[in-house]
């Protein structure tokens, strides 16, 4: 079954070769399952979802300078931005940010270019928008990771658009090797579906070819709400699929707000020893204070939009952040006792001589009807079936509809628990994954 050595270091040689970069800061490669600075030391997420204006939060350099303070108060190493104008200037924000050791996480879609759960297509318009983001941001060594997609699945029938999800992923991935960039992980933020647990995170990781699986994948999870345990709140569950997953995993927006106040006690199973071994930490649900209520911080007292032109939905989004009581400061100190030390590169690669690859999930009708053997879609192509007339709407995103609160996530962390799964349960053939390590800059993992 496994198929003979085939190794290409071309990827490795080409990131030597990169323009200068802006920020002295050192980049975030993914290796294995993991990810790790280029000193060798891993890197956990602790980050925060920052979106303060809908079109682009990181062109207004004294705002992001105001904002780094506080996030660098909380301990903060990472930010997660829904939107960017690929065609401002993003130096300013961007080299303060690398000044205080904090990486971005970018989605690189509009809410025109997303991919959709309804009739999901592929094209051309959506790709040239996605590789004018990457263009951007592949510049600045403090780029991290960059997402084909939010929370495009939504309904446990919506398993028709993950191989659109996936092909975005592989054109992003061949435009980033073909242009010579350094390799940033490419990966996918899902909503938590319990009905698609673990179809769809296997599904995104199991191809034997590197080219058509994501780099890294990520959950929106608000299952971890007030006075809760690893167990009660199912993050069990959540590790239990993640256990010995090949590619880094971690939640892309987690902080349940009911009840208030938000104690973040979730931190501490996921930075604990039941879980960091396997995940690559947390991006809080969100920076700014807003209508559904998931502020670390505030700009002052709700205005009215008249008196002031950076004021939307009533709420101020800009100046000094004010924090949340006692939100933020509980947050602070669960991070200020969490640093998993993870393990080291070196000692890493010698230990994963071998890793078993994810098994792709069988096609299962109503559950899910993805055929693992059918080639991906190609650029251009759009799903066809007959009744495809579903009225379900793709989720929003951005600074007032991703997050937390919407119908997805509370309905989902209550069947999270009780989650019908039907995956098969084929015997899991392992698949040998070869660590090959560049001389200097990065590595990276390849299936053998
Ligand atoms: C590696 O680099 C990171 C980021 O600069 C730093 O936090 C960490 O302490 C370094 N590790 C070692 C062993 O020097
Ligand atoms: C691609 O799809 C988007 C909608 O997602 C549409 O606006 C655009 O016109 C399409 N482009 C092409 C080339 O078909
Ligand atoms: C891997 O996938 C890429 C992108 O789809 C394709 O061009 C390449 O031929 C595939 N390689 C193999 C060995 O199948
Ligand atoms: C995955 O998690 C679900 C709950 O969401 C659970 O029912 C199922 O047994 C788990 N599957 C595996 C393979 O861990
Ligand atoms: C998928 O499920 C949603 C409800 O979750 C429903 O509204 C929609 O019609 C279904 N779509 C199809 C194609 O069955």
């Amino acid at each position: 079954m496994l198929s003979s050595l085939a190794l290409s270091a071309v990827p490795l040689l080409l990131a030597g070769l990169q323009a200068a970069t802006v920020g002295a800061v050192p980049t975030i490669s993914a290796v294995g399952s993991k990810f790790f600075y280029e000193n060798g030391t891993q890197y956990y997420l602790k980050g925060i979802a920052y979106q303060l204006t809908p079109n682009d939060p990181l062109i207004d350099t004294a705002q992001c300078k105001r904002d780094i303070v506080r996030m660098s108060e909380l301990g903060a190493n990472a930010i997660r931005v829904y939107h960017v104008d690929p065609n401002a200037d993003h130096k300013g924000c961007m080299t303060a940010f690398a000044d205080a050791g904090i990486y971005l996480f970018v989605d690189l879609d509009t809410f025109t270019t997303q991919i959709e759960q309804t009739s999901p297509h592929w094209n051309e318009t959506q790709l040239d928008r996605f590789k004018e983001v990457l263009d951007e941001f592949q510049q600045f060594d403090n780029t991290a990771g960059v997402f084909v997609g939010n929370e495009v699945l939504t309904t446990a029938n919506g398993s028709h658009a993950a191989p659109y999800v996936l092909a975005a992923a592989r054109d992003i991935k061949a435009y980033r090797n073909q242009k010579g960039y350094r390799e940033i992980p490419v990966g996918y933020s899902a909503a938590d579906i319990a009905d698609l647990r673990p179809m769809l995170q296997n599904y995104l990781a199991c191809s034997k070819n590197e080219s058509e699986r994501l780099d890294f994948y990520s959950l929106n999870a608000y299952e971890w709400c007030g006075q809760s345990s690893y167990e009660v709140s199912g993050y069990n569950m959540l590790q239990k699929n993640a256990t010995d997953y090949p590619i880094p995993i971690f939640f892309s927006e987690t902080g349940c707000n009911t009840p208030a106040p938000r104690t973040f006690d979730d931190q501490d199973s996921i930075f604990g020893s039941k879980m960091s071994g396997t995940w690559s930490g947390a991006i809080i649900y969100e920076w700014i204070e807003e209508t559904n209520d998931y502020g670390l911080i505030n700009y002052g007292p709700s205005v009215s939009a008249a008196t002031n032109t950076i004021v939307e939905d009533g709420f101020t989004r800009q100046g000094t952040p004010t924090p949340v009581s006692p939100d933020f400061a509980n947050l602070k100190s669960h991070w200020a006792t969490l640093n998993p030390t993870g393990v080291v590169l070196s000692i890493y690669k010698k230990e994963t001589g071998s890793i078993s690859a994810v098994e792709c999930p069988a096609y299962t009708s109503g559950a899910w009807e993805v055929d693992p053997s059918s080639p991906l879609p190609t650029l251009g192509q759009t799903y066809k079936e007959e009744s495809s007339k579903g009225a379900s709407t793709a989720s929003g995103k951005g600074s007032t509809a991703s997050g937390g609160g919407g119908a997805t996530s509370s309905s989902t962390k209550n069947a999270a628990s009780a989650a019908g799964v039907h995956g098969s349960s084929a015997p899991a053939h392992l698949l040998t994954i070869s660590m090959v390590l560049s001389a200097g800059v990065g590595a990276l993992a390849l299936w053998l």
